[in-house]
C-alpha cells in the first residue's frame, strides 16, 4: 500500500491483504476507528495508511501520544491553551484537535489516558465543541476525524475501572486489529528485504560506506553490511517477535551497524533467534514440537494458566517431560532468562513463584537461565 509516495504498510500474508482491504474501505467512510494490536504490530502505520487513503489525505494527520505525559498537559496538548492560563504558558497555543483541521487526529496509547482526560474527551466526541485551556468560550470543532490506538485489551481495562465504557463505545464505531508478526511470518522475508534496503541506502549502498564521519546516531552510516544469507532469514522468519515488526527492524538495524560482514549469515544473529528447531540447533521430532507450540499458545495468547493447561496434562502423562522442558525453554528465550517473567508469561500468580520453580526442580525441568541472559 502506497500512497504520496511515503506510507508503505508491507505484507502480502491473507491476514495483511484482508487489513489492507478493511483499510481502504475504513478510509472511504469518515467513522471512528479503534486500532488494536501487541506493541510494535505497525498501528500507527495502519492509521496514517487509512489517513492517506482518505478524502483527507492532504489535511494534516496529527498524532498525540496520549501516554507518558502529564494529564494537564495532555488537555493542553489535545484542547489548547490560552495565555497565562498556567507556569509557562507565555502565549496562546492552538490544541492538536484544532491542528487536524478537516483532517485527522490519532489518539496513540488511548488506554493510558486518565479517567478525568477520558470525560474529556467524551465531551468533546459527544459536543464537538474545544474547551480550550484557560479560555471561558469554548470552540466548535472542526470537522476532525478521531482514528486511536491501543495495545491493551480496554473490555479488561473497563472491568478494572480503568477506562470509561461510555468512551470505548464512542471510539469503537470500526474496530481494526493488527495481528501480531508471528501470526503471519509470510511477511517476514520482505520486512527483512525491505529494512535492509532501506539500511543499506542510508548507509550510501555502494559498497564503501566505511567513513565514519556525520553518521547521526543510530543510523547505519559506515556499516559494510549488504545482505543477508536465505539461511538467516529462514531463522528470522522461525523466531517469535514478542516485539512485532518494531523488534524485527530493531534487530536488523543493529546487525547492519555491528556487521563485519557484507553477508549477514546464520552465526552472525543473536542466540535468542537461533535456538528454534529449524536452526538446526536443537532438533526435535515435528510431533514433539507442535504439542509445545500449541500450549505456549495456550499459555501466551489464550492466556491460560500453567497450572490449568499444562500441569493437569504432565501429572497425567499425556506430556513428556521434554515437552516441559521445551515450554520452560521458550518461556525462557521469551523472558530472556527471568523466571519472574515467565511465571507472567505462563499466567502464573506472584505468590506461586516458589511452587513453580520446586515443580520444574522436582521434574527435572528447571533450566539453567543463564544462557538465556543477554
Ligand atoms: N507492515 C509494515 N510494513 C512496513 N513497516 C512496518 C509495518 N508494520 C510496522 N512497520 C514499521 O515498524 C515500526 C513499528 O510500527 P508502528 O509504530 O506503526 O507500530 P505500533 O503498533 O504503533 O507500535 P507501538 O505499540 O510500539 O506504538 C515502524 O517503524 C513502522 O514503520
Ligand atoms: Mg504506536
Amino acid at each position: 500500500m502506497r500512497q504520496n509516495g511515503k506510507i508503505n504498510l508491507l505484507g502480502n500474508s491473507p491476514a495483511m491483504i484482508e487489513l489492507k482491504e478493511e483499510i481502504e474501505q475504513v478510509a472511504r467512510s469518515d467513522g471512528k476507528v479503534l486500532i488494536t494490536g501487541e506493541s510494535g504490530v505497525g498501528k500507527e502505520l495502519v492509521a496514517r495508511s487509512i489517513g492517506a487513503l482518505s478524502l483527507r489525505a492532504d489535511a494534516p494527520f496529527v498524532p498525540v501520544n496520549c501516554a507518558g505525559i502529564p494529564e494537564t498537559l495532555l488537555e493542553s496538548e489535545l484542547f489548547g491553551h490560552v495565555k497565562g492560563s498556567f507556569t509557562g504558558a507565555y502565549r496562546d497555543k492552538p490544541g492538536k484537535l484544532e491542528m487536524a483541521a478537516n483532517g485527522t487526529i490519532f489518539l496513540d496509547e488511548i488506554g493510558e489516558m486518565t479517567l478525568r482526560m477520558q470525560g474529556l474527551l467524551l465531551r468533546y466526541l459527544e459536543t464537538g465543541e474545544i474547551q480550550t485551556v484557560g479560555a471561558d468560550r469554548v470552540a466548535m470543532s472542526s470537522n476532525t476525524r478521531v482514528i486511536a490506538a491501543t495495545n491493551r485489551v480496554l473490555r479488561d481495562l473497563i472491568a478494572q475501572g480503568q477506562f470509561r465504557e461510555d468512551l470505548f463505545y464512542r471510539l469503537n464505531v470500526i474496530h481494526l486489529v493488527v495481528p501480531p508478526l508471528r501470526e503471519r511470518r509470510e511477511d517476514i522475508p520482505l520486512l527483512v528485504d525491505h529494512f535492509l534496503q532501506t539500511l543499506v541506502a542510508k548507509n550510501g549502498g555502494n559498497g564503501n560506506g566505511r567513513n565514519g564521519t556525520g553518521a547521526s546516531p543510530g543510523t547505519a552510516y559506515g556499516a559494510i553490511v549488504r545482505s543477508i544469507s536465505p539461511q538467516a532469514v529462514q531463522t528470522l522468519t522461525e523466531y517469535s517477535w514478542p516485539g512485532n515488526v518494531r523488534q524485527l527492524q530493531n534487530a536488523l538495524e543493529k546487525l547492519v551497524v555491528t556487521g563485519r560482514r557484507e553477508v549477514i549469515e546464520l552465526d552472525d544473529l543473536p542466540l535468542e533467534f537461533r535456538t528454534s528447531p529449524a536452526a538446526g540447533v536443537r532438533p526435535r521430532r515435528e510431533r514433539r514440537r507442535t504439542i509445545v507450540d500449541d500450549l505456549f499458545k495456550k499459555l501466551i495468547e489464550e492466556r491460560q494458566s500453567f497450572w490449568a493447561a499444562v500441569y493437569p496434562l504432565y501429572m497425567n502423562r499425556e506430556i513428556t517431560r521434554g515437552n516441559v522442558r521445551d515450554l520452560v525453554h521458550k518461556g525462557l528465550e521469551e523472558a530472556r532468562g527471568n523466571y519472574k517473567i515467565v511465571l507472567r508469561l505462563f499466567n502464573i500468580d506472584a505468590g506461586d513463584y516458589k511452587r513453580f520453580l520446586n515443580f520444574l526442580r522436582k521434574h527435572d525441568c528447571h533450566l539453567p537461565f543463564k544462557e538465556y541472559r543477554q
